[in-house]
């Protein structure tokens, strides 16, 4: 019997001609860069476990949401405890900065976390029970300039991978008394609807009328296109937020859509609340989407401290930079492939392979007995920048030609010194992308001012430097 993964779950892979989002060096590409930007906004990485009490996320994420209600992998364990699979990762890091005091430690906090999520959705494209997220959560800072920092965030990472034609839609949802006086308005509108409405709505008409403005069924939405706007129900603190969010995004030239009818499906939002969606996604357009959910903290027994957080599948991601055809990183292959012919340059490559790799250097070597031209289509096939055949030859008179696959050059290298070789050559690139940049003209005298200081610092130490070697030199000499 062969055994498959089960339905909604997937494998990530080296090579994956099936599916090539599933290719693991372009999870590494979305990470890093996700590692990087988060980074440079400062957010550090938390992570929490994998399953948490059922309690967290019924008392978050909300009984009557469909994640709780409906979607969560819940299993007793041997001590008849309710677990959860984590369907979502906000309550997890509120129960962990609540538990760890994290709030003692200071006034503001900015976590992330990439990590796999669990919800038993019916499985379909873009839709899977276990899925991937980049989650960044701001704790301790309630500003419209925190909503749109957090936004900025989302929005650069997306920018920096190359995604365009995204559109960032935002609403508020104002306080929980905005809330309930909406909800008592949109039932009211409703109500003369109720039966004409879908089977889900006319469900949540009782149990979170809110959702019903989330509904995809397109009776329902005709029905909901004379439905009160809550942007009508805001108390002024929440309007005067709302509007400065807008402002700020404005002047981040971050293009934004404002629309009522966006509530999302969890239940610990206030306030701003925003998705980003992709249209190459069909069916399940959010790539990302977030918002405050300033009471969370004081809910579960924390300080009260305002918070807002968003969460961005890594599988849509990766699957809209492939339809939008956006250009990636070539897949990296060894700096050297060397290819040894004879015991004698066996086993002195065995050596340069270790010391290459120790060194940093990328190195691979085939290490059976195969064909040359073989081992020239392994280099090949692992895109190897350079390739170096040993033989008789090259041990005795240590020097080795070295080929530059891409464009076929050779050039003669010492055979025992390629580590320090490759080295300096793995730097190059950067040292040519550092002189690129002093090339441009300096049109701000300051600017030009600033890198004259550091040159002139820099000259001066060089200067120290060869007095104290001079001063070491004379007394050696007096010495003698
Ligand atoms: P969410 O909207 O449920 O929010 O999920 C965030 C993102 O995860 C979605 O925009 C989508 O890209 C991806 N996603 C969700 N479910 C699936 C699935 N079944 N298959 C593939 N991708 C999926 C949250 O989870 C909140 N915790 C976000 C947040 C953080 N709000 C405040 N802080």
């Amino acid at each position: 019997m062969t055994m498959n993964a089960p339905p909604g779950v997937f494998d990530i892979l080296p090579f994956c001609s099936k599916e090539e989002w599933r290719d693991s060096y372009l999870w590494q590409h979305v990470e890093e860069l996700i590692r990087t930007t988060a980074r440079d906004y400062g957010y550090q990485e938390i992570r929490t476990p994998m399953f948490e009490r059922t309690e967290l996320f019924k008392r978050s994420v909300g009984d009557t949401s469909d994640i709780v209600s409906k979607e969560m992998y819940t299993f007793l364990d041997k001590g008849e405890r309710s677990m959860s699979l984590r369907p979502e990762g906000t309550a997890p890091v509120i129960r962990a900065f609540i538990e760890h005091q994290l709030s003692q430690a200071a006034s503001i906090h900015k976590l992330f976390y990439i990590a796999p999520m669990f919800r038993y959705e019916r499985s379909q494209a873009g839709r899977y029970r276990q899925h991937h997220q980049f989650g960044a959560e701001a704790i301790g800072n309630g500003s419209p300039e925190q909503d749109v920092e957090l936004i900025d965030l989302l929005y650069t990472l997306y920018q920096r991978l190359g995604l365009t034609n995204l559109e960032l839609v935002i609403n508020s949802i104002g306080d929980a008394a905005s809330r309930k006086a909406y909800r008592d308005a949109l039932q009211n509108y409703l109500r003369s609807f109720l039966s004409q409405l879908s089977a889900d709505s006319q469900t949540r008409f009782e149990t979170n009328p809110l959702r019903i403005l989330d509904s995809k069924d397109p009776n329902d939405r005709k029905i909901l296109e004379n439905a009160p706007s809550i942007l009508d129900y805001l108390n002024s603190e929440s309007t005067d937020h709302f509007q400065a969010v807008q402002i700020l995004l404005k002047q981040l030239n971050i293009p934004f859509t404002v629309s009522p009818k966006l509530v999302r499906g969890l239940d610990y939002y206030n306030k701003t609340v925003f998705e980003i969606v992709a249209g190459e996604l069909g069916a399940q357009n959010s790539i990302g989407g977030g918002g405050r959910y300033d009471g969370l903290m004081k809910q579960l027994g924390g300080p009260d401290l305002p918070t807002i957080g968003f969460g961005t599948g890594i599988e849509r991601i990766i699957q809209t930079l492939l339809k939008q055809n956006v250009p990636l990183p070539a897949k990296e292959g060894p700096i050297l492939f060397l290819i040894a012919l004879g015991d004698d340059a066996s086993k002195a490559c065995f050596t340069i392979l270790h010391d290459l790799r120790k060194a940093g250097i990328a190195a691979q070597m085939d290490f059976g007995n195969k064909k040359l031209s073989k081992s020239m289509q392994l280099a090949d096939q692992l895109k190897a920048k350079f390739v170096a055949v040993v033989g008789d030859d090259e041990m005795r008179t240590g020097e080795v030609n070295l080929k530059e696959m891409a464009t076929g050059e050779i050039t003669k290298a010492p055979l025992f010194h390629l580590t320090r070789i490759l080295h300096i050559d793995a730097t190059t690139d950067h040292f040519l992308s550092i002189w690129e940049d002093f090339n441009k003209p300096f049109t701000q005298p300051l600017e030009a001012d600033f890198f004259i200081k550091r040159i002139n610092n820099s000259i001066k130490s060089t200067s120290d430097l060869v007095n104290d070697l001079q001063a070491a030199a004379q007394t050696i000499k007096n010495l003698l």
